[in-house]
Order: C-alpha cells, then sequence, then structure tokens
C-alpha cells in the first residue's frame, strides 16, 4: 500500500499561530481539501452515519461549509441550503446576530430555503465557541427545519461549542479534536 494512505487526516491540517488575532491558533483545512486522498476521506466519514438515512437538505455554512457540505449533499443525494453571512442573499431571509472565537457576525437564510419538516443535516469544517452552528440550527429551526444533526471535521473541544449544540437536543459527530 502507498504510504501516504497512512497519514491521518489529522495530519493534513495546518496549524497557523497567532492568526487572525494574537493567541488563535487557526486551523487550516485548505491543506485537507488540497489533498485529494484526504479530502476523499473526510467527505466519506462526515457522509457515513447519514448514508441510507432520510437527509432532505445538508445545510452548509459559509464559507467553508459550503465546501463540505455540498460534498456531503451530493453524496446523500440531498439538497443543499446555504446559510450566508449578512447581505448576500437576494431573496427575503431570516437572520440572527452571533458570536464566534474571534469577534461578531450576523447570517441569513432564506425563509423558503426548506420544507416545513425537512430533515437538515448542518455541515461546517469547524466549532469553536458553537456560536455560528447554535445560530444556524436557530435559523434552521425557524424555518421550519428538524435538525437531524451537526457534523464537523474539526472540534476544538476545551472551548465548549459542541457541548452547547448537544444542549439544543442537536447530535454532534467531529472527525478530529485540537487543544
Ligand atoms: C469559522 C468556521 C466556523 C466558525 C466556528 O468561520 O468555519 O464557521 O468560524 O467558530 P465558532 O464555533 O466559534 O462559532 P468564520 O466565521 O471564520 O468564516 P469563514 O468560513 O468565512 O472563514
Ligand atoms: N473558527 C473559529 N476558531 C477557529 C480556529 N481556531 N481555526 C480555524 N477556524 C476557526
Amino acid at each position: 500500500m502507498e504510504a501516504r494512505r497512512h497519514v491521518a487526516l489529522k495530519e493534513t491540517i495546518r496549524s497557523i499561530p497567532d492568526y487572525p488575532k494574537p493567541g488563535i491558533i487557526f486551523r487550516d483545512i485548505t491543506t485537507l481539501l488540497s489533498d485529494p486522498r484526504a479530502f476523499r476521506r473526510a467527505v466519506d466519514a462526515l457522509v457515513h452515519p447519514y448514508a441510507g438515512g432520510r437527509i432532505d437538505q445538508v445545510a452548509g455554512i459559509e464559507a467553508r461549509g459550503f465546501i463540505l457540505g455540498g460534498a456531503v449533499a451530493h453524496q446523500l443525494s440531498s439538497g443543499f441550503v446555504p446559510i450566508r453571512k449578512k447581505g448576500k442573499l437576494p431573496h427575503k431571509t431570516v437572520s440572527i446576530a452571533y458570536a464566534l472565537e474571534y469577534g461578531t457576525d450576523e447570517m441569513e437564510i432564506h425563509v423558503d430555503a426548506i420544507k416545513p419538516g425537512d430533515r437538515v443535516l448542518l455541515v461546517d469544517d469547524l466549532i469553536a465557541t458553537g456560536g455560528t452552528a447554535c445560530a444556524a440550527v436557530n435559523l434552521l429551526r425557524q424555518i421550519g427545519a428538524e435538525v437531524v444533526a451537526a457534523c464537523f471535521v474539526i472540534d476544538l473541544p476545551e472551548i465548549g461549542g459542541a457541548e452547547k449544540l448537544r444542549a439544543l437536543d442537536v447530535p454532534v459527530r467531529t472527525l478530529m479534536e485540537f487543544e
């Protein structure tokens, strides 16, 4: 077997200290995405628990959640719904402000993005404070979605975001952890 096949998925993540602010170690997934085997393995691992079940829509969070969420939706033969930063969606939206590990932001979803009762899988690259993901769940529920689960490539468990999401009754799956 080729040596590259033994490279752990975690080793394909690049860590950049003090970006975008002093004290933050940025976990960069671009190095995973540009590695063909790693990208496929990550998408397959995100999809696996839901294959064979009914997921009507994958909701991806701008921007990195679009890359992974689109691939996951394709594999699950489901639709894809973008959750975007404020001011980017052209039709009527619902919006919510949220806090990040390194700032604040506001996100939106089209009011008619899903049909009431649609089973939705939320996908993003990373969960840190959980501010983004909890806000996304809030938006999805406001427009009538059943949020079946949320999945991420990276968890930063010391920051506690995954636990916040579980406290909203959303099952959470992640592929790797960093401190
Ligand atoms: C990052 C990441 C998650 C979010 C996680 O996105 O892709 O969406 O932060 O942080 P949290 O759990 O503390 O909320 P960012 O807002 O930096 O946007 P980007 O994907 O456009 O770079
Ligand atoms: N989003 C929030 N915290 C992050 C981190 N440490 N690395 C990459 N993206 C992030």
